[in-house]
Formats: structure tokens, sequence, C-alpha cells
């Protein structure tokens, strides 16, 4: 399996993922997109977008507001309850989650005496407006979830959805976690792509099983190897304020089997508390059994910067042509964040040049394309492989004759000679059916 550090560096060189504020040293575990990571990690999105929300009559979406009402994280348990229990060593002055160490007699780096355990929360805490006291307290929201909850009433009655109906939405959050780490597994600023699916009390368990396995198979459609992936139920001890039931969705990652995400069964916990804290009824009229009660959820809860980092090192493939180490990422066609490479036989033959441009130009207006002419085609084949473009075009001087280029597919390596015009609706067609 590929180590991290090989991956990070892959992210660095090729444009990927660049550490924030790099020029001043970096700020810890922060990562920045680069262009190709941007392109990725937005595909990633969109698959999700497809699947949970345009591909689905019961789901709709949702953007709300990071900063909310603090009532909010009152009525959600998150000011009380949503806290680590934290480590100090006494020696080296390193700080753990003291539920992430085996033992907590001795520090796990030098061997110096811990602290006694204490409660910290993970939320950040901010000031709206010019005076900054506790009247003015907001909070970066820590998950996504609570903006859906109080617009449930909203979308319920603007859009007429009768139960069971989800709302989905993709968007920032942040906790200030003790310890961050495994480049962008575990950060402070990250993205959620969530749902909260309102069904009726008893068909909670039912509606839960569903989510589990559609979820599952999202990965698996997506390109993830099957043995990478498994099902991980909570123990009663682990599961959150909330929840009655969670199975998270983990994947081999090189530093072990982590959480990608958790599909938990949230019952009316929140519904009910926002009920109470606000005083509007939250309840929802049954008109078939003629009955008023709150909806249970299932949340299927993911992380968009977990997921994009499973898909690089799924997609990460080492091997060996012709006594040369061939470095390729299979993305799924839908993820790959180029589609197609265009490239020249020769930079300095304006004929050929002028075609290449021209096809690029096309290519562009249907996929994500690019023109590229830094290097011999064998050097640029091998970089499109690094990226994990699709499809590699070149036009040479046969194509001054006949209007063909070849196109090299990347997993296949196999290469064809298409008349350009028919090149961008072919490859399109064949993006639109791997989707
Ligand atoms: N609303 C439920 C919720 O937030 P969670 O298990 O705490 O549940 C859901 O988070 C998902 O969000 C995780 O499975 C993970 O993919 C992502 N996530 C959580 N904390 C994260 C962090 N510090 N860095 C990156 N992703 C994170």
């Amino acid at each position: 399996m590929v180590d991290m550090e090989t991956i990070v560096s892959l992210c660095k060189r090729r444009g990927f993922i660049f550490q924030s504020s790099e020029i001043y040293g970096g700020l810890g575990s922060t990562w920045d997109y680069g262009p190709l990571g941007v392109e990725l990690k937005r595909n990633v999105k969109e698959a999700w977008w497809n699947t949970v929300v345009r591909q689905r009559g019961d789901m709709v979406g949702l953007d709300a507001a990071i900063l909310m009402h603090p009532r909010v994280w009152e009525a959600s348990g998150h000011v009380a309850g949503f806290a680590d229990p934290m480590v100090d060593c006494r020696k080296c002055k390193q700080r753990f989650r003291a539920d992430h160490l085996e033992s907590l007699e001795k520090c796990p780096e030098c061997g110096g005496d811990l602290t006694e355990a204490r409660m910290f929360n993970l939320m950040f805490k901010t000031f709206m407006g010019p005076v900054e006291d506790e009247a003015a307290i907001v909070y970066l929201r820590p998950e996504t979830a609570q903006g859906i909850f109080v617009n449930f009433e909203n979308v319920r009655e603007t859009m007429r959805k009768k139960l069971p109906f989800g709302i989905a939405q993709i968007g920032k959050a942040f906790r200030n976690e003790i310890t961050p780490g495994n480049f962008t597994f575990r950060t402070r600023e990250f993205e959620q792509m969530e749902i909260e699916f309102f069904v009726k009390p008893g068909e909670d368990e039912e509606w839960h099983q569903r989510w589990i396995q559609d979820r599952l198979e999202w990965y698996r459609q997506y390109g993830i190897q099957p043995e990478k992936l498994r099902l991980r139920e909570h123990a009663c001890d682990e599961l959150a304020h909330y929840a009655k039931a969670c199975t998270d969705i983990e994947y081999e990652f090189p530093f072990g089997w982590s959480e990608l995400e958790g599909i938990a069964n949230r019952t009316d916990f929140d519904l009910r508390q926002h009920a109470e804290y606000s005083g509007r009824d939250l309840t929802y009229f049954d008109d078939q059994t003629q009955e008023r009660y709150f909806p249970y959820v299932i949340e299927p809860s993911a992380g968009a910067d977990r997921a994009t980092l499973a898909f690089l090192i799924d997609a990460y493939h080492e091997e060996q042509v012709r006594n040369e180490k061939r470095v390729v990422l299979r993305f799924h066609k839908a993820l790959a964040p180029i589609k197609a490479a265009v490239m020249p036989l020769k930079r300095n033959e304006p004929r050929i040049v002028a075609i290449a441009k021209e096809l690029a130009d096309n290519l562009r207006k249907c996929m994500s394309a690019m023109y590229d002419d830094t290097g011999s085609i064998g050097r640029l084949y091998r970089r499109q492989d690094e990226i994990g473009t699709v499809w590699c075009l070149t036009v040479d001087f046969q194509s001054l004759e006949d209007q063909t280029v070849t196109v090299r597919d990347r997993d296949t390596m196999e290469q064809i000679r298409l008349p350009i015009a028919e090149v961008p609706a072919r490859l399109k067609e064949q993006l639109d059916n791997a989707c």
C-alpha cells in the first residue's frame, strides 16, 4: 500500500494540496486545495450531490449559514457536551486526546508524566459585531446538520414534502481538534456532506439499514476497492449524545482503518430540542394516520476532505513499464480532475499546434481539458498519468493529412485514432455513461 509521505509529496508536486500559509511557515493542520485538488474535490461533491439529491425524488438540498444563533448550540447539546478529554505531558508539554491513548500512565512520546484528563470544548468561539462580550458570542458550526434541523419546517412547507424525505447540505465545519493530523484526514476546518432523512418513528431502523447500504455502494460505485471498505457498528459507550445507533463506513488508510462516514440514527432528539428551545412547533402532521409527532432522523454524515483523500489514495498505482516506474492515478472518470489533455507531437510546427489548441478549446466546452506542450510526448504521458488524466490526445503529422488524432486511454494505455471532429462527442458520451 502507498504510504502517506508519497501521497503528500505527490499532492504538493502536482498541485493537488498545499500547506496553508506556507510562505509564513504554515498553519498547523490546515491545507489549501490547488488547481487539481479543487477540481477533484468539486467532482467528489458533485458526485455525492447527484446521487443523493438530483437522482432521488425524496431529497432536496440546502445551503445554510455557518454562523447561527447561539441558542442553536445550547439546544443541540454542543455547548454542554461537545468536548473531548485532553491530557498534557508535564515534561515535553505535548497535548493528547486521552481517549486516543492506550495508557494514561506515561507520555507516548517522551515517557513523562501526564496531567489529569480535562474536558475541552471543540467549538471555535468568536464575537459578532464590535463588542467582545458574553452577549456577542457566536460559534463556527461544528457540524452542518443543525442548519438543516432549524430549517426543517421551512423546507417541508415550501417544498410540500411528506415523510419520508431528506435534506442534504455540503458546507464547511470547524472543530478545535486537540490532535489533528494525517494530512487532510483530521483538520480543524473541513467540509461535510450531510443528509438528515426524516422518517416516521418505528420506520427508523429499516431506513437506517437502507442508508448504510446505499452509502457503502456509493463509495464502491465511484471506484473504491470493495476490500478497502468495511462497516463498523458503534458500541453503546461510543455513541454521540443524540444517537440511538451509529454505523461507520471505514476505509483502510495507510495509517489504518478509519472513519470515512458515520450513519447515525439521531431519533427525534434534535427536533424536540429545537422545539423546546425556540418555542416553535416542529411536529409533523401525518394526514394518513391523523397523528402529530416528531419525525425520527437518519443521518448519513460524510467528510468531503476524507472522501477526497480516500479516492486519491485508492487511485494511486505504481507499475513497471519497460523497466520504468509508472505512477498512475486511476480515478473514476467522473472524479478525474482533468478528463483530456491535448498535446502536439511537435511544438514548433504551427499547423500541428493550431489543430491541438483548437481541439483543446472544443473539448473545454464539455469537460475539463488542457493543452500541454511543455515536454516530449513520453514525459507528458507520465505527467498526465500521475494526475489521473483519462485521455491523452496527440496531434501529429498524420493529423494534417487525414484529420485524425491518437487517443490514449489511461487505464489500458491502448491508442486508437479518431476523427478530430468526432472526439469531443465520443469522449463526452463515455463520460456520461460512466456516471
Ligand atoms: N453531524 C454528525 C457529525 O458531524 P461526525 O462523525 O463528528 O458526525 C461526520 O462527523 C464526518 O465528518 C466524519 O465521518 C468525517 O468524514 C468528517 N469529519 C469530522 N471531523 C473531521 C475533522 N476534524 N477533519 C476532517 N473531517 C472530519
